[in-house]
């Protein structure tokens, strides 16, 4: 299941990277010149780690890597390590030229996928969905063919799959199940898609045409984005207090919800190969990429993997878990391909051979392994909540509605890196000049803005500058910025970053109106006066006065608005109308929102945003449903 053999075009770009990282021209990458790499890129390692890297990629241990060497792993370990290679490379030199993958390819042209990936998600979702009867007409997928390609083309298992990483996002009523025609499946797939964005995926560049030709670079990259936000929900400190077995000397349970969740599997890896007395697997960066790009080749031998499993298999001291002793003999095995299949049926007995086969393992592939950890995590944590009496438990809130939607705003729209803490998160302010950007608010990136790296003497004033900037550019924008500098965004003042970040929403939501009426200024009343106009014209009677409006909390005006914009949607029966209790409500709110993301609306709100009445919130479901009224003519 290896993707074959190198390109020609592969093999030049291969040498093309290999000549850039051999710096002295010898024919080979020794330490120093890996370190080098890693140092100008903004990763230093420190060169213990350098080495234990070269030693792993060396085959014939003469403690340097020739070009042959380094094919044999690039060919491995398929195309992401390749482009995270390209990554570090293109940092370094601006754009390195790549030939044969995706990314920079121009239309038309063949796009490459992996076929691991494929396979492991084709087995993920076969059994994810394997009693939901509603996907019987084309589950079991077979792993081993591009089934999956065809099969998520009239949307019902993608719908499934949102609602499955994150529950309740997707009403079962307004999924198309039978007899489906092109333009009812046009809506499953407008569904799936404006319902993946709101749960944070980044959607941009794909189409529900490109779902429904099935073009596989796109499905897997949708699909994966999808599954590890399901993988990733629980690892998270306000939803597993455990995790704060984690801390470190010194730490803060602060510092530690500050962390991703990639970086929080890490630790948890970390923790119970320590405990049984195993070397640590990793000391060195906590950026993703790296994480990505190194940690797995430590994971390759099984052997880590092994202890792993040995750690957190039940122990029986707990009712529902029946004792597991994991099998050890595999360990000693000396093919690396059998030991990790002796390993991965050891995480059969655990019910966890998920996401990687031997070969991956043996190759590091780090998706999919970090997908097989994740799992494991949400299967076996095997963690304890520490008893300390000086952890203040009361910072562990969670994070709120009005949060998470903007966190999820923001991750849609594709801000690099991944938003997973609203206020940590946002601290260098770059995230929010990213967003700055997409409102049309010009960012001058090279004289005004400090990137990372950030100098290890005064990373806090790097920031600090970032965040005066963003509050100077909120000048420009018009925004009221009262009380608000960039202090407060640098402290992570929740109140304060919100109003920010919610004027930034909120116009991203008018200019995308304002667009599609030809530049013309909208406000708040002129989206109230046109679901009035349009709600009456439709014959159609509720109306509202503001986005404040109680009456908006029974969903009617939203349902009816829908069905003024796309007659006949709206199956009346389904409403709930008279006096509702706010179980009612709930419904009917449910149906609403997934309604308006059928028929086209990206919108972002809650269902209980529209019981509860949240004013901005409602603005943002009106806003997107004019900009869809307004493209029906
Ligand atoms: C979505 O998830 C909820 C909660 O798990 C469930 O009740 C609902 O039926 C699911 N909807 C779909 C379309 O599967
Ligand atoms: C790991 O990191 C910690 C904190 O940065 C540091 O104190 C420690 O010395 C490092 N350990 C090794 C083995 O480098
Ligand atoms: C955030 O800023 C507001 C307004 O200046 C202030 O009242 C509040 O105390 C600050 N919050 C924190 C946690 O410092
Ligand atoms: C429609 O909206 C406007 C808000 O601009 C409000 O003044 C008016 O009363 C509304 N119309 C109805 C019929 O409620």
């Amino acid at each position: 299941k290896m993707s074959g053999k190198i390109s020609k075009e592969d093999m030049e770009e291969m040498r093309e990277v290999f000549g850039k990282i051999d710096l002295d021209n010898n024919g080979y990458i020794c330490d120093y010149e890996l370190s080098e790499l890693l140092k100008e890129a903004g990763h230093p390692v420190p060169g213990y780690m350098v080495r234990e890297i070269i030693q792993k990629l060396d085959r014939n241990m003469d403690n340097k890597i020739s070009f042959e060497e380094f094919l044999i792993i690039q060919e491995l370990r398929g195309s992401a390590i390749a482009k995270t290679f390209r990554k570090v490379l293109n940092r370094k030199e601006g754009i390195l030229a790549i030939g044969g993958t995706s990314e920079l390819s121009s239309e038309g042209t063949q796009h490459s996928f992996s076929e691991e990936e494929r396979y492991a998600f084709v087995n993920w979702i076969n059994i994810a969905l394997k009693d939901d009867p509603d996907c019987q007409h084309v589950l079991p997928m077979d792993p081993n063919t591009d089934s999956l390609f065809t099969s998520v083309g009239d949307g019902i298992v993608l719908c499934k799959m949102v609602n499955l990483s994150v529950p309740d996002t997707i009403d079962e009523r307004t999924i198309n199940k039978k007899k489906l025609t092109p333009f009812t499946i046009q809506e499953n797939l407008n569904l799936a898609l404006n319902s993946a964005s709101a749960i944070g995926c980044h959607v941009v560049n794909i189409g529900a045409l490109d779902l429904k030709e099935g073009k596989p670079h796109l499905v897997l990259g949708l699909l994966w984005q999808i599954i590890k936000i399901g993988l990733f929900a629980d690892i998270e400190l306000s939803r597993n207090e455990a995790l704060a077995a984690l801390l470190r000397d010194g730490e803060t349970l602060e510092d530690l919800m500050k962390l991703s969740p990639e970086e929080l599997l890490l630790r948890w890896a970390n923790f119970h190969l320590e405990n049984a007395g195993w070397k640590k697997i990793n000391n060195f960066s906590s950026d993703i990429k790296f994480i990505y790009l190194f940690i797995f080749i430590i994971f390759q031998d099984s052997r880590a993997y092994f202890h792993l499993l040995n750690q957190i298999s039940p122990k029986g001291t707990e009712e529902d878990h029946p004792r597991i002793d994991i099998n050890m003999a595999g360990f000693s095995e000396k093919d690396d391909l059998k030991r990790a299949e002796a390993m991965l049926q050891q995480a059969d007995r655990l019910g966890c051979r998920q996401f990687v086969t031997p070969a991956d393992v043996v190759s590091g592939n780090p998706k999919l392994n970090l997908a097989f950890v994740a799992n494991l995590f949400n299967k076996y944590p095997a963690l304890t909540k520490p008893e300390n009496e000086d952890i203040n438990w009361g910072l562990l809130e969670g994070e709120t509605r009005e949060e998470r939607t903007f966190r999820n705003w923001m991750n849609s729209l594709g801000v690099n890196p991944h938003v997973n803490h609203l206020y940590a998160d946002l601290q260098d302010a770059l995230v929010i000049l990213q967003l700055y950007e997409k409102i049309k608010i010009p960012v001058d990136w090279n004289n005004k803005v400090n990137k990372p790296p950030y100098p290890k003497l005064g990373t806090n004033m790097k920031k600090l500058e970032n965040c005066n900037y963003a509050v100077e550019l909120g000048k420009t924008a018009k925004f009221s910025l009262v009380g608000i500098g960039g202090q407060d965004l640098n402290d992570g003042n929740a109140t304060l970053t919100l109003a920010l970040v919610w004027q930034l929403m909120r116009r991203y939501t008018l200019n995308v109106l304002q667009e599609l009426g030809d530049g013309q200024k909208v406000n708040d009343e002129i989206i109230v006066n046109w679901v009035n106009k349009t709600l009456a014209e439709a014959g159609k009677s509720p109306k509202i006065s503001s986005f404040k409006d109680k009456e908006i909390s029974s969903s009617l005006a939203v349902l009816e608005l829908i069905d003024a914009i796309q007659p006949g949607s709206i199956n009346y029966e389904l409403i709930k109308t008279g006096c509702l209790s706010e179980e009612d409500k709930l419904e009917n709110a449910k149906y609403a929102i997934s309604m308006a993301r059928k028929i086209g609306t990206r919108v972002y709100a809650l269902p209980e945003d529209l019981v509860e009445v949240k004013p901005k919130m409602v603005m943002t479901v009106f806003a997107c449903l004019m900009g869809r009224g307004m493209k029906r003519v």
